[in-house]
């Protein structure tokens, strides 16, 4: 099956509409192999855009990545790799590291997006993004960083993740951003009142969505409010004929700011079921069953 790739923001990158995030790869203890058939079953699915960030799996997941990717090198023409950079994690892998912070300095941009594109085994990322915001930011330091990587063929376009709209402002202030990567699920509704999901629709830029199933507790949660909203996504679910898990994505992709939600299951089955929400639409009785069950109230 091929999906069209879609456009994240004017002048792109173009993603696959839904993106896999590989955040818990090391986790599942895969061989190369195995992690080579999960990119080709998700690439299959139409599923060809992969999230990635330098720390996961206490950085170690891009190069997992990689390896898996090294079986099969003409895969990575059909892919788009996404990155992330800016946080400097304590652990076994940087010794150097006394305490978790964050580095937003035109030096430490650069040599993670190279340490990247190393582990990763490819020659370019199709978008980097700076993965939390740093009260230490420079904007016009970020921006000199991300066009020499630019220049020098390294990274095709730049975002944020976790940024709000001030923050996004002032570095857009500087240099074109394509994306804010967000979380948003029925359990985490900020960002549809706190001007996020309005800053990105008025400049038309598309949210990129994290945990879009709240890391599994929509689905398997164990309090109150998890069992009443996969209620109602079960009902809702039932009467579009998907899944409840479908029905979560599709909640997401309602929003008119077009969000690209990024799955991160290591089951093609669940792959599958985020890419059937695209073919669902919601009208706004559904959607809003969805946030009453989460918000525990009706709308005002
Ligand atoms: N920018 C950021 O700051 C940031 C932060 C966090 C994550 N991310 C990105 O977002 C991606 C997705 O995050 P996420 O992994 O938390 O996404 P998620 O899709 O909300 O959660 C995935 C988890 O839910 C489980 N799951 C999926 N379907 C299920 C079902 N039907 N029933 C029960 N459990 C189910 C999965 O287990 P199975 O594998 O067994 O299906 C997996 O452990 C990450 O890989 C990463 O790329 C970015």
């Amino acid at each position: 099956m091929s999906l069209p790739l879609t456009t994240l923001a004017e002048h792109g990158p173009r993603l696959s509409p839904i993106v896999a995030g590989a955040w818990r790869l090391a986790d599942w203890q895969w061989t190369a192999a195995q992690g080579l058939r999960w990119i080709e079953q998700c690439a299959e699915l139409g599923v060809t855009s992969f999230d990635h960030a330098d720390i996961y799996g206490d950085y170690q997941v891009e190069a997992l990545f990689g390896e898996a990717l090294a079986l099969a090198p003409s895969l990575r023409e059909r892919l788009q790799l996404v990155g992330k950079c800016g946080i400097k994690l304590v652990g076994p892998a940087r010794p150097a590291h006394r305490l978790k912070h964050y580095d937003t300095s035109a030096a430490h941009i650069v040599a993670s997006a190279e340490a990247s594109l190393r582990a990763l085994r490819t020659d370019r990322l199709d978008l980097l993004l700076i993965h939390r915001p740093d009260a230490l930011m420079d904007a016009d330091e970020v921006a000199g960083a991300f066009e020499a990587l630019r220049a020098a063929g390294k990274v095709l376009h730049f975002g944020v993740s976790n940024f709000t709209p001030g923050q996004f402002e002032l570095l857009a202030s500087r240099i074109p951003l394509a994306t804010n990567q967000i979380e948003l699920h029925p359990l985490h509704r900020a960002p549809l009142t706190d001007g996020t999901l309005d800053q990105l629709q008025r400049l038309r830029i598309r949210p990129m969505i994290w945990s879009p199933l709240a890391g599994g507790a929509l689905l398997a949660g164990g309090g109150e409010t998890e069992r009443r909203v996969h209620g109602a996504l079960a009902r809702i679910g039932e009467r579009h004929g998907v899944s409840a898990a479908s029905i979560a994505f599709a909640w997401l992709l309602r929003h008119p700011s077009r969000p690209v939600p990024v799955a991160g299951s290591r089951r093609i089955e669940a792959m599958r079921e985020a890419v059937d929400a695209l073919r669902i639409t919601l009208d706004a009785q559904d959607w809003t069953e969805v946030w009453q069950a989460a918000a525990g109230h009706e709308v005002a």
